[in-house]
């Protein structure tokens, strides 16, 4: 990972993150306009629980968008190696942060919002299919975030590692139908802001693309370096 490729993930990473605050945060669903003051309100801790439950959203949104992004460039890069070969040096450090991401929203959600609390989370929870979901897709995304070096994929064996890395895409699934069965609301469907619906869309779109590519007879990466484009492949 060359030093320019990790600064090139820490502004796309920032800006994932500011395009959050800007375009979702200080969204206001009654006018449908960004109202600066909103965010202000945020960011200035006008009401503190209002604030962590809002950057406990963006925390999920940029976790699932991020993912999104490291995951979808797979595919793109052995569909199209020109475009998009050279994106495979960021989708690491891309995927890690997405995952930092999702460890804050989760720890958040389990203390904060369900409070530990095992009816909350499941026995008495109507959404439990929701809470499953992303219990199975932190699971797999947090095995993928410690197995994403090179020494891990010697103890494991590449065929293994590459397995797991694959189930990557069920995860995304499992936080798809997540999102979907939380933010759905009785008479009102799915509640999201436009710019998360984009986020959601972005994942949708990071599958379809995974099962296109079921479809190609595109050649199979046979080392973990080649995940992350640091070596010149055949198809590249
Ligand atoms: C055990 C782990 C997790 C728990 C307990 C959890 C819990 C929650 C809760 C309670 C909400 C609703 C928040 C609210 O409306 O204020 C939510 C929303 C969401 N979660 Fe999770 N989550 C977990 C893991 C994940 C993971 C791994 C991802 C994706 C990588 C994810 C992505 C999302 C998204 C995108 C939303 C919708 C945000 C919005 O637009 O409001 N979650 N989660």
């Amino acid at each position: 990972m060359t030093l320019s490729a990790r600064a090139g993930s820490f502004v796309f990473v920032a800006a994932v993150f500011l395009s959050l605050l800007f375009f979702y945060t200080a969204y206001d669903k009654e006018t449908k306009t960004i109202v600066p003051e909103k965010l202000l309100a945020v960011i200035f801790f006008s009401d503190a629980a209002k604030t962590w439950s809002e950057l406990n959203k963006v925390a999920a949104l940029a976790a699932i968008g991020l993912i999104s992004c490291a995951l979808i460039v797979g595919p793109l890069s052995k569909m199209f190696p020109k475009a998009f070969g050279k994106l495979l040096l960021y989708r690491k450090d891309v995927g890690i942060a997405g995952f930092l991401f999702a460890f804050l929203h989760s720890a958040y959600s389990l203390f904060v919002i369900y409070g530990l609390d095992l009816n909350k989370m499941l026995f008495a929870n109507p959404k439990w299919i929701g809470f499953i979901a992303a219990a199975l897709a932190f699971i797999i995304f947090f095995f993928m975030a410690i197995t994403s070096t090179a020494d891990a994929v010697k103890k494991m064996g590449y065929v293994k590692w590459k397995l797991l890395q694959t189930t990557g895409y069920a995860a995304l699934f499992f936080a798809v139908v997540h999102f979907v069965v939380l933010e759905t609301r009785t008479g009102k469907g799915l509640d999201v802001r436009p710019y998360g619906l984009l986020f959601l869309a972005l994942a949708i779109t990071a599958l379809v693309v995974r099962i296109g590519l079921l479809f190609l007879r595109a050649p199979q990466r046979t080392g973990f370096e080649e995940h992350i484009g640091q070596t010149s492949e055949k198809d590249s």
